[in-house]
């Protein structure tokens, strides 16, 4: 038999070429969260690269993004001896500023440093919450990722870390400027959002009937849970993410002075480097960035449990040195616990907007995660009965940024830490409640399969009523300002609003006369009452309520059909052709269009004047109007916020991308657009301001002609002032 005929050169440099292409928008969507080109393209992409790689199976590399791949089940983790040893760090716990004046005073004293000596320079970075690893490149591939182990050996994790998007499986940059040997040393860490998602998953699934399942504590743990797991597919699925903070071995390459500098030489090589870290100069400094990034810890997207100080320059780490395990030149310096433990003094049970039944602690008040908290849910009856926590015992509360404080565990039960000498009994939410909703008396019940009791009352549940009307008036559904918890109180109580379309039949004489309700405040009000007329579909079907339909199920729902009436008719399988839409949700979002009152609802909404934009036939996302195009938004807009603005041409299917680039077909500009706006120019970007964009969404099929018209003329146009002939 002949030999296969060796690839061609121009087919293995297409390969390379593709590779490289693929880790750099792969860098740009995961670690820069700013892509520049639309996700089908990067799907082509991949795929050319995965048509060549299988006709030509011998230009296949184990850096090429089509090797992400999930290996088999491992019977164990073989153990990894450091090169260089994984120490750890003393850590303040003074949580107050004295911990930062601490760490600076040690280190002048050690370095000899006098009163009239110059400031110290510092790195300060965050300390994420994670799970510490050692990601081994040689010559620029990643060849090993290890865990922390003791330090000095850990577990080879390498199939689990290739799984992870963040982590590059070939360094940036060319290969010339490749060390010979880089360990880099960094975080696995899960995000607060992909926890949530996570455990909401792993509820379900006990809900469903999972067996060996469980939720997880907090994010480290599922993180080092989902690292640590032997079966790859599995670690696939809890998306972790991964920033780098220091290196381990190094060789053949002139390490940078400094510690920033050896940050930004990582981030160089495409390793994701954390954005919150400064340079500051002595103990003011510290204590500044301490504040500052405690200030916006519940707002970073991940827990972090303090922030770390590093002396910046290498050979002052050098003199400094190491006492026992850790070195002298860095400090951990810590904030108040997230996690607490508190006595549970009762559990509450509340009802939600779809009825759902929530058993709540009611705690005795705790400081935790900066505030106190005296309520914190159990989520559901079988979550308190595995937790096996009952009133009277001590238990473990956290608070992790704005996420709902919840009960996470209980602690052992002992008389002699204070406990009750006898435990309650077992948490029954059925016999707790004597079969009835505590707010209307209706009837409870928990289908098969479902994790929840539910109030059967309905909308004549006055709590679901208030829900209901809360969760429709919300920020990310109509916002209606002004309509908040206390005023839907009042107006279900007393009659003036049972449903949704009711609110429309408020007028200011109705409204005076409730609690705090002058004629200026009822005249706000039915103001934005009456611009929530104009929606868009796709907050119209979130803000019904409808359970399993969150926003982004909504604007599938909408991109896929167009048109209230199409999602109202929709069956089941033809709800299934929706994009990320189960058996699960479509069965909810039919029997929810089943119920007479519910049609009744949309149909008094339109005859009470509401509008939503429809654009029956769009078959797909695809159909839309503006898919396929690229936008981006930069400065302040004189009307319209970006979130709105963004939302608008989303559902329209432009993508809107945040930053710009030769694929950017258009860029919205408003008052002081900075870097975006110049580059647009540079690159001959048409550029829309407001009044454009307004036109534009009103009538989106003249895309092309307006960027026509908008586009810079060529620079060989005769320039400005000059004359043109008119066609
Ligand atoms: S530096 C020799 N920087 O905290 C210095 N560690 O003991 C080595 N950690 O489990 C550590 N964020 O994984 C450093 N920005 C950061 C960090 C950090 C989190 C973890 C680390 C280790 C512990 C430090």
């Amino acid at each position: 038999m002949a030999e296969p005929s060796p690839p061609p050169a121009e087919l293995a440099a297409r390969a390379a070429a593709l590779r490289a292409e693929l880790a750099e928008h792969a860098h740009r969507y995961y670690v820069l969260d700013a892509p520049v080109i639309p996700d089908a393209e990067y799907d082509r992409l991949f795929q050319a690269l995965q048509a060549i790689e299988a006709a030509h199976p011998e230009l296949l590399s184990a850096d090429s993004p089509t090797q992400r791949v999930i290996g088999r089940v491992l019977d164990g983790f073989a153990p990894v001896r450091h090169a260089v040893a994984m120490l750890s760090i003393r850590t303040e716990t003074d949580t107050t500023e004295g911990g930062a004046l601490a760490f600076d005073a040690r280190v002048r004293r050690e370095l000899g440093l006098g009163e009239a000596d110059p400031p110290v320079e510092y790195a300060c970075e965050l300390k994420f919450d994670g799970l510490a690893i050692n990601l081994r490149y040689e010559r620029g591939i990643l060849v090993q990722a290890a865990t922390r182990g003791d330090g000095e050996t850990g577990e080879d994790v390498t199939q689990n870390l290739r799984t992870v998007q963040q982590v590059p499986l070939r360094l940036a940059g060319k290969p010339a400027d490749w060390p010979e040997v880089l360990e880099v040393r960094g975080e696995v860490y899960l995000r607060r959002d992909d926890f949530e998602a996570l455990n909401e998953r792993q509820r379900q699934r006990i809900a469903a009937g999972a067996r060996n399942e469980k939720t997880f504590v907090n994010p480290r743990n599922a993180a080092a849970g989902a690292v640590r797991q032997l079966d790859p597919a599995i670690a696939a699925q809890r998306p972790l993410s991964f920033f780098a903070y220091g290196v381990g071995e190094v060789r053949g390459w002139a390490m940078p002075d400094t510690h920033s500098a050896l940050l930004d030489a990582l981030a160089a090589f495409a390793l994701p480097v954390c954005a919150d870290r400064s340079v500051v100069q002595g103990a003011s400094g510290l204590s500044a960035f301490h504040a500052a990034m405690g200030e916006r810890r519940d707002a970073l997207a991940f827990d972090i449990d303090g922030v770390v100080y590093k002396v910046n320059r290498r050979d002052l780490q050098q003199r400094l040195g190491f006492v026992t395990r850790e070195p002298r030149w860095a400090v951990a310096h810590k904030y108040p616990a997230q996690e607490q433990i508190t006595r549970m003094l009762d559990i509450d049970i509340q009802v939600g907007r779809t009825g759902k039944l929530t058993p709540v602690a009611k705690l005795e008040p705790v400081f935790v995660g900066g505030t106190t908290v005296s309520n914190a849910t159990l989520h559901n009856e079988d979550e308190t009965r595995r937790k096996d926590v009952r009133p009277g015992d001590r238990v473990i509360v956290r608070r992790a940024g704005d996420v709902i404080p919840e009960v996470v565990g209980g602690v052992a039960h002992d008389p002699a830490a204070g406990d009750p000498p006898e435990r309650a009994a077992v948490f029954d939410l059925h016999r707790r409640l004597g079969g009835r909703c505590p707010v209307c008396g209706s009837g409870i019940l928990r289908p098969d399969g479902e994790a929840d009791w539910r109030c059967t009352g309905g909308l004549f549940c006055p709590a679901q009523r208030k829900q209901a009307l809360l969760h429709f008036a919300g920020r990310r559904a109509m916002d209606i300002e002004g309509l908040g918890d206390k005023l839907v109180e009042q107006l279900v109580d007393s009659g003036r609003v049972a449903t949704l379309p009711d609110l429309y039949s408020l007028d200011v004489d109705s409204l005076m006369g409730l609690e705090r309700m002058g004629e200026r405040s009822a005249a706000k009000l039915i103001e934005a009452l009456t611009a929530s007329k104009q929606a868009r579909l796709e907050r119209l079907l979130f803000s019904l309520g409808i359970r399993q339909v969150g926003e982004a199920t909504a604007r599938d729902l909408a991109r896929h059909f167009g048109s209230m009436d199409r999602v109202m008719d929709a069956s089941v399988d033809e709800l299934l052709q929706v994009r990320d839409i189960g058996p699960v949700v479509a069965a909810s979002i039919r029997t929810f269009f089943e119920q007479p009152h519910n049609r009744e609802v949309i149909e008094r909404l339109r005859q009470a004047g509401m509008r939503w934009d429809e654009h029956a036939g769009a078959e797909t996302a695809a159909a839309l109007p503006l898919a396929g195009r690229t936008l981006v938004l930069t400065g302040t807009l004189p009307t319209l916020s970006r979130d709105e603005a963004k939302a608008r041409l989303e559902a329209l299917g432009a993508k809107v991308a945040g930053s710009v680039s030769i694929r950017t077909h258009a860029v919205v500009a408003g008052a002081d657009a900075g870097s975006k706006l110049e580059k647009a120019r540079q690159l001959g970007v048409p550029v829309l301001d407001e009044t454009a964009l307004l036109a534009l969404l009103d009538e989106p099929q003249t895309f092309e002609a307006l960027i026509q018209a908008l586009r810079p003329p060529p620079a060989t146009l005769p320039a400005p002032g000059s004359t043109i002939e008119n066609p």
